[in-house]
């Protein structure tokens, strides 16, 4: 019997992989798994051998080097970017990214890319049939202050579809990008909304075995953060080492 294409494999039977794989998961099964089944794309392409590692100081020579004067202030505000008002739920982004120790990590660059409101990203590879939005690029970035803050003003996402299997819809979701002190420190996660009915379907995300870790790329709504007749405040914090460390991808696919 052949194997059915991805775009006939229903939901429910990747429910059911999934299911399976997090009914065997280890203690500390806490960052995503690189080869993952049910995520099928995982299959053909996850790391099979061991990491190389690069020569940091070589890698320095072609890496870039951000200063405080290269990235502007109007960069982390992404509803105006393009000359008019972005279609959508404005929303404020905040958090701050800190050490095992809850230290601050301090003038940090944080990149940020999105879809629109509408679930469309202003890419070739994004055909679906959702508008663009002729306001809103989805990309900004910012450095962390002296407390290790960082923010954002933006267009809450739609959710989109994509072709892992028949009807299968990602969570809204901001990918995150942060550079350590250098190129090689670069760390790379998403960063979801409460309480999305999509959570439990999507590999991506279920590819972290642990409960309580998926829980940590979960924003919180936080209303102090919100403004009268403005806009609505979500807080995500990021620790990038110790037990609570925010699951981070170790690859360059980011669907
Ligand atoms: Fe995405």
């Amino acid at each position: 019997m052949t194997a059915q294409p991805d775009a006939l494999i229903s939901q429910q039977a990747i429910s059911e992989e999934i299911e399976k794989i997090h009914a065997d998961r280890r203690a500390g099964d806490d960052q995503p798994r690189l080869g993952f089944p049910p995520y099928r794309s995982t299959l053909l392409r996850h790391p099979t051998k061991e990491l190389r590692h690069v020569d940091p100081e070589g890698a320095e020579l072609v890496a870039p080097v951000f200063g405080h004067s290269d990235v502007g202030a109007l960069e982390s505000d992404l509803t105006i970017q393009r000359g008019g008002e972005p279609i959508g739920e404005r929303i404020l982004l905040r958090g701050r990214i800190v050490d095992g120790d809850g230290r601050p990590v301090r003038r940090q660059l944080v990149e940020i890319w999105q879809a629109n409101a509408a679930g469309r990203y202003i890419h070739k590879g994004d055909q679906h049939p959702a508008p663009v939005d002729p306001h809103f690029s989805g990309v900004g970035r910012c450095l962390t202050d002296d407390d290790g803050c960082y923010s954002f003003t933006t267009i809450k996402p739609g959710p989109y579809p994509w072709r892992n299997h028949r009807n299968a819809w990602r969570p809204a979701h901001i990918h995150f990008s942060l550079f350590g002190t250098d190129f090689t420190q670069r760390m790379v996660t998403q960063m979801y909304f409460p309480s999305d009915p999509l959570f439990a379907l999507d590999p991506i995300l279920q590819s972290i075995p642990d409960q309580s870790a998926r829980d940590r790329l979960i924003a919180t709504y936080e209303h102090d953060l919100s403004q009268h007749e403005w806009l609505m405040g979500y807080r995500w914090d990021v620790v990038l080492t110790g037990s609570h460390t925010t699951p981070m991808e170790q690859k360059n696919d980011h669907v």
